[in-house]
Parts: C-alpha cells; sequence; structure tokens
C-alpha cells in the first residue's frame, strides 16, 4: 500500500506539530524506497515511525514485483531493462525502533497499535528504553545498519553519545545516517535575528573532521534547513563512502579565493571547484570531544 487515504487516516493522531517531522517523514518515506536499506534503526518514535515502516513494507513490495520481472523478461519490458543484478536479491527488510516513551508529548506509545492497522507491524522491533546502551540488544541480524534516523535531541549531548556507539556500527559500504535538528537559534532559544538557526557544535565538529580529512573523507554530509521554522526545522544525512564511492583522480583546478560560483576554466574543457572555505567561521565555541570513530560496518564489542 502507498501512502494514501487510509494511512494517513491511522497516521493523523500521531503528528505532534511541536516534533516537526510533517515533511521530513516523507523525504525518510522516499529515501527508504530509493536505498532499499536491510537493516533499518529509528531512535525517537513516532509520527515517522509510520512511514518508515510502510516504506520498508511498500520497498519489498517492489522488490518482490521486481524480481517477478526480471524472471519473465521479455523484450520491451521497460521497467526489467533498468534493473541491476541486485534487483534479483531476496529483500527482507526490518525497522528497529528504540524509544524510553519519557517525552511528555511524544505519541510514541501508540506506534505499536497504528502500525498493526497499517499492516505493517510484521516489519518492526520496538524496543522500550534509553538508546544508550542499548545497542547490545540488537540482533546481530541488524548489524551492520543500512539507514539511521536519529531523532531524539542531535545538537545535544546525546548526537555525541549515539555518534561514539551507533557510527561503528553503520555500514561502511554506503550506510546512511540522518540526523533531526543538527542547527540551533543563533542566540539560543526564544531569541536572535527572527530565528535565525547556524549548524551545532557538534555538527561543526563533523563538518571539521570532513573539511580535514580533504580527498581522503571516507563520509559525506548534507544539511537541508527548513527556512520557516526556528527549531526542529533540519535535517542532516551523512553517508558513508564505500570504497567504489571515495573520491579518485589527481586534483583538480582550483578557483581563485574570492570566487563562491561554480564556473569553467578558460579553456573550456575542465570544470574548476568551488571555493567553499571563508564563508562560515566558528564563533569559537568548543564542540563535545567527539570524534568519529573508525568505521569497521560491522563492529560489535
Ligand atoms: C522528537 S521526539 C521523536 C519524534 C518522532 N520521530 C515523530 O516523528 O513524531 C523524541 C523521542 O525520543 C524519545 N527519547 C528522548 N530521549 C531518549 C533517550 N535517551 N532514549 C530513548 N528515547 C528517548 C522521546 O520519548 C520521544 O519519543
Amino acid at each position: 500500500m502507498p501512502l494514501d487515504g487510509e494511512f494517513f487516516r491511522v497516521a493523523a493522531p500521531l503528528r505532534v506539530p511541536s516534533m516537526g517531522t510533517e515533511h521530513v517523514s516523507f523525504l525518510l518515506y522516499a529515501l527508504i524506497l530509493m536505498l532499499r536499506p536491510k537493516s533499518v534503526l529509528e531512535i525517537g518514535a513516532g509520527y515517522s515511525t509510520l512511514f518508515l515502516s510502510q516504506a520498508l513494507a511498500d520497498a519489498a513490495a517492489e522488490s518482490h514485483q521486481d524480481q517477478l520481472r526480471l524472471k519473465e523478461a521479455v523484450q520491451g519490458n521497460d521497467r526489467a531493462q533498468i534493473l541491476s543484478d541486485s534487483a534479483k536479491q531476496d529483500y527482507s527488510p526490518r525497522l528497529y525502533v528504540i524509544d524510553h516513551l519519557g517525552h511528555p508529548k511524544t505519541s510514541a506509545g501508540s506506534v505499536p497499535t497504528a502500525l498493526g492497522q497499517l499492516g505493517v507491524d510484521g516489519f518492526t522491533t520496538f524496543i522500550e528504553g534509553r538508546f544508550a546502551g542499548a545497542s547490545r540488544q540488537l540482533p546481530s541480524a541488524a548489524l551492520p545498519l543500512d539507514f539511521v534516523w536519529f531523532d531524539c535531541g542531535a545538537a545535544t549531548g546525546a548526537g555525541t553519545t549515539f555518534l561514539n556507539e551507533y557510527w561503528p556500527l553503520v555500514n561502511a559500504e554506503g550506510g546512511l545516517v540522518a540526523f533531526h535538528s543538527m542547527y540551533v537559534p543563533l542566540y539560543g532559544a526564544g531569541t536572535g535575528l527572527g530565528g535565525m538557526k547556524v549548524p551545532s557544535a557538534l555538527l561543526n565538529e563533523i563538518r571539521k573532521q570532513l573539511a580535514d580529512a580533504g580527498r581522503e573523507r571516507e563520509f559525506e554530509l548534507l544539511s537541508l534547513v527548513e527556512p520557516h521554522k526556528r527549531v526542529q526545522g533540519d535535517v542532516t544525512i551523512i553517508k558513508k563512502l564505500g570504497k567504489l564511492s571515495r573520491i579518485r583522480g589527481r586534483p583538480s583546478n582550483r578557483m581563485p579565493r574570492s570566487s563562491g560560483a561554480v564556473r569553467g576554466n578558460s579553456r573550456g574543457s575542465k570544470w574548476t571547484r568551488p571555493h567553499l572555505r571563508g564563508g562560515w567561521r566558528c564563533c569559537g565555541c568548543v564542540a563535545p570531544a567527539t570524534r568519529l570513530p573508525p568505521s569497521s560496518g560491522t563492529a560489535r564489542s
């Protein structure tokens, strides 16, 4: 079942406006269908959990259809023509959800019933408790984690705790972590310049590590910010780069320092790269003592 009227009838009561996941939940749904992760983890449950579970059910159904098309592949089957060998593999995904149900406004407690009403509860394992230390409760089949949605105070110490424990468990070959709310109000909660937001100390630290790693980087990062929100209005996606996705080749031409635009060089044959340094200055804040631990992809102590 795609996201239809019945889905929204069941999901609507779990949508808590102050949680701010009304749009990002659709993004998560689409990402799951695109990436077909086998093992998904959500920390911080509620409205988004329904989209993740439904996405896994829909991706599994689509995978099944693809396998049938490949078996019956006849000339002129447009879908079969674009499928890779990976579409031949059986796809039995699973979502693990961790929440201690302690937030006064959370709808996490209603998730199991709603999943049952949608008929997608068979894809989900709910672990009730604090996320710190809970990776030990994940079965070995859950590792490595292909897709993680962290919606539990990422810009606070929780984000650091999470990264130190869970980052080594993320699949080294393209595993992805999406964080909600990695941006913070510029001059503290409730004040400042009409609600302008900046990367939190933790996000800044991660971006510094990325910049320092240069061409040797083992992950990439994208933040999408909802300009109309003061808080709960951004998602930062960090993806581990598999060996085949790393940067290849010799350094390309540098742009002049002052320019921020991408343009062709004077001969018009190559693209020079945008110069991205110098636009954003850290305020000198001290980031939490986090270094992303080395990623083994499967390691578990
Ligand atoms: C922002 S809400 C999640 C919103 C949800 N993703 C949605 O779309 O509605 C954060 C959730 O994390 C849970 N939580 C907060 N701290 C936690 C912790 N240390 N361990 C586990 N769960 C926690 C809360 O109970 C709450 O349900």
